[in-house]
């Protein structure tokens, strides 16, 4: 790729031709006084991710206080510049230390309009195509970091939580922010030999090094966006087995559950199960490792790649399957294959919400065709509800419940236009020709036009992005 014009590389990299703006008006000069963009364009949060280099891996190796909160450590990033750089930004805000790049010290500062824009100048520009090794060393209290008003670390009675959408990042490594910047993690945290430090993939190591503390060092070894890297410390129970097909299957629950403690057992327990059943559908699990954590003070589930984290709150009536159905879709939609934008964010929440329709249907508890056909009539015409679109619903709206429950609706409108046999076709060559990489709305549509030799623009318009209630039913001409 090295002769492509530099910013076609920017499209390649990004799939989407806003970022094309960006390089272009900042690789220009030949003559290394060329820094790169402080991010890439996305339509809902432009300064997140950075032009100019692609991470390969994250190696994280941190120092974790329960009792003051304090985090430090060291980030050491291995990436390729797709440009020739003066100098470039990371998306970080914690205090910076010092940073190395090519073991050369480098001058770092934090952009004064953005205290989570990290700059930094290497001695000497770095040229276009190479690699590129930058070390980050750090030392704050995340839970005192305000960026944009509010931190997304929470602390716990135990511990803390490092787990959120659409970032985290910021507030525990130095990251090229966006879904499309995937790499490969080593996390290696030291904490308290009273607590357990959790991330995703596999366990590597337990180790002690001096008395009172154990290091835990995890490793996720397919590509992973930067908000799908979390830490969970705390007082955790941990448990660690192997699924059928043998790979690692680790969960972990927070005793302060209480009550619901047996009910997130009796559904976490059964992801591999759920992960089986989901893989008839979506094709083979793409991931190495499996698991999942139930926590408190989290307020919402997330689908941290191969080990999804959840509130105490989803097993409070008992076992919850469906949000095990949810998140454990998560792992083909969203994770295995990200977003391009984040306006593309029905591509991860209608889908996982469908999968709750499949593994209803799975268990006998109400088909996918009753389930879409009820959600439809209770909700009135007149609703708000109608009125938010799942296709592009706004940076404060991406988790809204029509992203979810019209989004839901939209996947089965498209099942019953094409048939189940072109639908699931669909979904497993979409997820078989991304997997590992990201995808948009368009991209999504294209193929399922392609694949069932139907125009289908007008079922995505009036699901997706057409205010009011749709007049026919998600179940086509024979709705209510
Ligand atoms: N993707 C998550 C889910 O649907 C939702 C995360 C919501 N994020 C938040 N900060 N509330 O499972
Ligand atoms: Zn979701």
């Amino acid at each position: 790729m090295g002769k492509t014009s530099r910013a076609a590389i920017g499209a390649i990299a990004t799939g989407f031709a806003t970022v094309l703006l960006v390089t272009t008006a900042t690789s220009t000069a030949a003559d290394g006084t060329a820094p790169g963009a402080p991010g890439l364009g996305d339509p809902y949060y432009p300064g997140q991710g950075n032009g100019g280099y692609d991470v390969a891996h994250y190696d994280i190796r941190l120092t974790y206080h329960p009792g003051t909160d304090r985090l430090a450590g060291t980030t050491t990033i291995l990436a390729t510049t797709t440009q020739e750089l003066s100098s470039f930004n990371l998306d970080f805000g914690l205090a910076v230390r010092s940073v190395r790049v090519d073991n050369r010290p480098a001058r770092f500062a934090k952009d004064a309009d953005d205290p989570s824009e990290l700059v930094v100048t290497p001695r000497r520009p770095l040229a276009e195509g190479e690699p590129v090794t930058v070390a980050v060393s750090y030392a704050d209290v995340p839970s005192e970091v305000a960026l944009d008003g509010f931190t997304a670390w929470k602390r716990t009675a135990t511990g803390a939580l490092a787990v959120d959408e659409p970032h985290i990042a910021e507030w525990w490594f130095p990251a090229n922010d966006h879904p499309t910047d995937k790499a490969t993690f080593d996390v290696s945290v030291e904490v308290p030999d009273d607590v357990a430090a959790l991330s995703n993939g596999s366990l590597v190591r337990k180790s002690k090094q001096r008395a009172g503390w154990t290091r835990w060092s995890w490793r996720s070894t397919q590509p992973q966006t930067t908000y799908l890297a979390f830490l969970a410390i705390g007082d955790y129970e941990v448990r660690q087995s192997t699924t059928p097909d043998g790979q690692p299957f680790i969960t972990a629950y927070d005793p302060a559950l209480g009550a619901s403690l047996p009910a997130a057992k009796a559904s976490i327990e059964r992801s591999p199960e759920v992960v089986e059943v989901l893989a008839e559908y979506f094709g083979p699990y793409p991931f190495e490792a499996q698991g999942g954590i139930a926590t408190t003070g989290l307020g919402f589930a997330l689908e941290n790649q191969t080990r999804s984290v959840y509130d105490a709150a989803f097993f409070r009536a008992g076992a919850n399957l469906s949000v095990v159905a949810h998140e454990s879709a998560h792992q083909w939609f969203g994770d295995s294959v990200a977003l391009g934008r984040w306006s593309d964010i029905w591509l991860n929440e209608g889908f996982a919400s469908y999968a709750e329709f499949l593994w209803s249907e799975h268990e006998g508890e109400g088909t996918a065709d009753e389930l879409a056909q009820y959600l439809y009539d209770s909700v009135p015409a007149d609703d708000p509800f109608w009125q938010m679109l799942p296709g592009d619903p706004g940076a404060d709206n991406q988790f809204h419940a029509a992203v979810y429950d019209r989004g839901a609706l939209a996947v089965h409108a498209l099942r019953k236009t094409v048939g189940d046999e072109t639908f699931f076709r669909i979904l497993r060559s979409w997820l078989a020709e991304k997997k590992g990489g990201h995808g948009t709305i368009e991209e999504f549509v294209a193929l399922a036009e392609r694949l069932s030799g139907q125009r289908l623009d007008e079922l995505f318009d009036v699901w997706l992005f057409t205010p009011g209630k749709p007049a026919t039913g998600p179940n086509g001409a024979g709705a209510r």
